[in-house]
């Protein structure tokens, strides 16, 4: 049996949920009165400018309506709500890749977003509902950005900034946006690199939907100034500090975030305004026992689900210090994230298992060399944490002191869905737990039965629905329903299949197995391998392909792609080659890690690659499941013998 590891009290001064037995009461609570109960969190935790009328809306599933017709503001709720009683009180802490940092307070960080408001609004004509493209660094004028547009209503869509131009211009045309924000380049490893060319670029091949560019200037190089460019910083102090927030529909959308599917383009994950924010909030306080008075840190870009809800939205929502990071966790030394930990006092850090794997490959022992005691909880999120890494964590990083939060997630959820809360529940290295009070996960076998008996692999399933559900995929309402809610829709009810593989382990916990369709986690990053074998097979000389993700010490998972050439050749260049191709089309992160060239994949007899096959062959696995299908089974022997010869 795996070890049980118990929070230490005397970490915890009056967390929001102390014990087991308040988790279970609470539990109990959602059970007897499901709508109840969230009504009472709602008024608890929103500021509602205006209240709401019913707490759930299921008449049209799977969508769900949550606090329809309440009203609120989001700029409201995470910054001027704040104001009267903690103006002056730290917002937002700054660190630049240059170790200089910068203190907002909610009075500052107040005025900031409404000077940005007034500029959207005045100077490039934005309105409510129209889509708004951030494409920019990790400096606060983004989080101006993000705050100014939930302000006045306008949608903003975060496009990460180390995409490439067709990546950007793809999910441009997609939100068919009105502006795109960007800055002239930042800072990373001491320096500079550009931004704008990029959007540039993005802009030259297509985004005629693009009215006007807002440029931040951050790292002051060169750039070409062009008809549709406005620079932030020469009208910003012109605009006023104050601006009215309107009262904005709970059901409104606040943000689209493109993810990848298992097949096709990126899909615009459609949040809302209300329930999203109440999830943000209360998990903030749930898993991470935030407290007003609390400094957090979660290294996220805010490129990614995570950096939206748990750098900006959650923290600032409960008026806690939130520290938002320019540079690169592992520069100039291994010891930059502790030095952090230690010079801003900070009490819970939130970061990816990759993160914490490539600190320790890095620097062992450097945490030893800092104060870390400020430190309660100690989060992990977007991929499967191992035991050893987990153990180093909570041992190095924690002193054994510290709860270890594995958080389950992911961009469509928005906000945690799985995890321990950090004084109530038993840890157990690489499991996050169980599901949150609220949140009713189940693991479902093929059929759509529960599966109950431990061990037993399945699929996981949310089977009731919880205020912060992705609303809709921007403009492809069909592609929502066929992608989340047409399996397992058993008993009458509308099922969100999550695409992860989970098992229950002796306690009970859920231990999630990774992902069952055809996406790839690599470092905690969601890729398609669709998306990555359209590229792959622009290559000249490739015939065809198909993508998998292999099994990576620090990456969790690396690209690895299995290739049928058209004509004999070097297989270094190809790779060097397609690699040329992805960077251009969809960015590094996307880069092929390695390949192996084969005469023949194995398909079904319709002519469909059977990738799953690929996969355990990746993984060195036995090669499980159904083979009747496939229409030349000496193929996989055939591989399997080719790829052992080399990896
Ligand atoms: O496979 C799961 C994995 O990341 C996927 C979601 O990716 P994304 O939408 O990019 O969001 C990442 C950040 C929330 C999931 O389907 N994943 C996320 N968290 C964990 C995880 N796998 C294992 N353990 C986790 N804690």
């Amino acid at each position: 049996m795996s070890k049980l590891f118990y929070p230490k009290d005397y970490k915890f001064k009056d967390p929001k949920i102390r014990n087991q037995k308040e988790l279970q009461d609470l539990y109990d609570r959602f059970a007897n009165d499901f709508e109840g109960t969230w009504d009472q969190f709602a008024k608890e935790k929103i500021s509602w400018l205006k209240p709401y009328d019913k707490v759930l809306d299921d008449s049209n599933k799977p969508f769900y309506r949550w606090f329809t017709n309440g009203k609120l503001n989001v700029a409201h709720q995470c910054v001027d709500r704040h104001l009267e009683e903690n103006k002056n009180k730290v917002a937002i802490i700054f660190e630049g890749d240059d170790g200089k940092s910068d203190v907002i307070t909610y009075r500052k960080l107040g005025q900031k977003v409404n000077r940005t408001a007034n500029l959207l609004t005045n100077e490039f004509k934005i309105q409510k509902g129209d889509r708004v493209i951030i494409y920019m660094p990790m400096i606060p004028e983004a989080i101006y950005m993000m705050l100014a547009c939930a302000k006045i209503g306008a949608i903003h869509s975060i496009v990460f900034g180390g995409f490439s131009a067709e990546a950007l211009r793809d999910r441009i045309s997609s939100a068919a946006a009105k502006l795109v924000v960007t800055a002239d380049g930042a800072f990373r490893k001491g320096k500079s690199y550009m931004l704008k060319p990029i959007v540039d670029k993005a802009l030259e091949i297509g985004c005629e939907c693009v009215k006007k560019v807002c440029v931040v200037k951050r790292n002051f190089e060169e750039i070409v100034i062009g008809d549709k460019d406005v620079i932030y910083n020469d009208l910003i102090d012109l605009q006023s500090p104050k601006a009215n927030s309107p009262l904005h529909d709970s059901e409104d959308p606040l943000f689209l975030l493109y993810t990848s599917g298992s097949t096709g383009k990126p899909k615009g994950i459609q949040h809302s305004m209300g329930g999203y924010m109440l999830w943000a909030h209360l998990t903030m306080e749930w898993v991470f026992d935030l407290k007003p008075t609390d400094t957090y840190w979660c290294t996220a870009d805010i490129g990614w689900i995570t950096g939206h809800t748990y750098a900006v939205y959650g923290p600032l929502s409960v008026g806690a210090t939130t520290v938002i990071f320019e540079g690169v966790p592992t520069y100039p030394d291994a010891g930059r994230v502790w030095k952090m930990v230690e010079e801003y006092s900070i009490n819970q850090l939130y970061t990816a298992p990759t993160l914490i794997r490539t600190l320790r490959q890095h620097g062992p022992t450097e945490p030893e060399k800092y104060d870390l005691t400020s430190l309660r909880v100690l989060g992990t999120v977007g991929e499967p944490i191992d035991e050893e890494t987990w153990l180093w964590y909570y041992n190095e990083v924690g002193s054994g002191n510290c709860s270890v939060v594995d958080t389950w997630w992911q961009t469509e959820t928005g906000g945690h869905m799985i995890s321990p809360l950090p004084a109530a529940t038993p840890m157990v290295p690489g499991s996050a737990t169980k599901h949150l009070p609220g949140i009713w996960a189940e693991i479902l076998d093929e059929n759509g039965k529960m599966v109950t008996k431990v061990g037993e692999k399945g699929l996981l399933c949310i089977t009731r629905p919880w205020p912060s559900m992705a609303r809709n995929i921007w403009g492809d309402t069909d592609r929502f329903v066929e992608s989340y809610f047409n399996k397992n829709d058993f008993a009458g009810n509308m099922i969100y299949f999550t695409g992860d593989g989970a098992f229950y382990d002796e306690y009970h916990n859920i231990v999630i197995t990774g992902r069952v369709d055809d996406v790839i986690n690599v470092s905690g990053h969601r890729l398609g391998t669709a998306e990555i074998e359209d590229s792959v097979n622009k290559h000249f000389y490739v015939g065809e392909c198909a993508v998998v993700g292999k099994p990576d010490k620090i990456k969790g998972e690396a690209v690895f792609a299995f290739i049928r050439l058209t004509e004999p050749c070097d297989e270094k260049l190809i790779l060097k080659e397609i690699n040329i191709i992805l960077k251009r089309e969809i960015g590094s992160i996307a880069l092929v890690d390695s390949l192996l060239v084969v005469d023949n994949l194995p398909k079904t007899r319709s002519g469909k690659i059977m990738r799953r096959i690929l996969r355990d062959i990746a993984k060195k696995e036995e090669v499980k499941g159904d083979l009747s299908t496939i229409e030349d089974p000496s193929v996989v022997a055939y591989i399997q013998e080719k790829f052992k010869e080399k990896y």
